[in-house]
């Protein structure tokens, strides 16, 4: 069996480290590996990203992360970066990682992800040269995902964005908003995966709901804070192909 805690959305303050750090203490007693869905800090500054790394530098398993669009807002995404990786988390962005826990392996692919919308309503690269750069960025983000999945050859692959892949984990939001929260070529990526993606964690969504799935019938979880309402989810991947992924938590 193997769990996995996710969380997303956390927009983390300056100084709040202190307070959040218990929320996360007992992560390594419950799961394999916990995945961060981006929107680590309130708007990128680097004394938020300081308390991100107090949050989760040295929990005891691996932490696992992608930016968000609230992360990149001060232009700093290359240091936050390498400061969360001196306190140990690793950040993907079109990459991914392999662990060895419990006698299997598991394998996260992460990208960020970008908006675009969704089929029959999605960005075209066609018209002005700011709608194709849109549409050009929405199609290099779902490549870059699915480039990092292609990389894996484990027993288990969870693929790990902010924005989201599909349109269901939206509902509850705006639907004007749809085309900024996420790209079905995202769930494209996922879909055309050449191993099986057990799961898809997302963020990003507020006001979506948890539980989705891709047109491929990958499991899609929108692991935004509000949504799941716990400082984070648990889940445990099926053993069986047709089987859901339970929520323990
Ligand atoms: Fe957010
Ligand atoms: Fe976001």
């Amino acid at each position: 069996m193997v769990t996995i805690a996710a969380v997303g959305d956390l927009h983390i303050e300056a100084g709040t480290g202190p307070r959040l750090r218990p929320l996360f203490e007992r992560a390594a007693d419950e799961a394999d590996v916990l995945l961060l869905a981006g929107d680590l800090t309130e708007c990128g500054e680097l004394a938020q990203a300081d308390a991100v790394c107090e949050v989760f530098d040295g929990l005891g398993l691996p932490v696992i992360a992608v930016l968000g669009n609230h992360d990149h807002d001060h232009g700093e995404q290359a240091v936050i970066a390498e400061m969360l990786a001196r306190a140990g988390v690793t950040l993907l962005e079109g990459s991914a990682v392999a662990l060895t826990t419990g006698g299997t392996t598991i394998g996260i692919a992460g990208a960020k992800g970008f908006g675009g919308g969704f089929a029959g309503r999605s960005a075209e690269k066609f018209g002005e040269d700011e709608m194709k750069a849109f549409a050009s960025h929405s199609e290099q983000c779902a490549l870059t995902l699915h480039a990092a999945l292609a990389d894996l050859d484990t027993s288990w692959v969870v693929a790990l964005t902010h924005y989201a892949p599909v349109r269901d984990t939206l509902a509850g939001e705006p639907l004007e908003l749809f085309p900024f929260l996420g790209s079905h070529q995202l769930a494209a990526a996922i879909d055309s995966a050449t191993v099986p993606v057990a799961l898809a964690v997302h963020g990003h969504a507020h006001y979506g709901r948890e539980r989705g799935a891709t047109p491929g019938g990958t499991p899609v979880r929108n692991v935004a804070a509000p949504v799941i309402a716990t400082p984070y989810a648990l889940y445990q991947l099926p053993t069986d192909p047709g089987v859901d992924v339970i929520r323990l938590r």
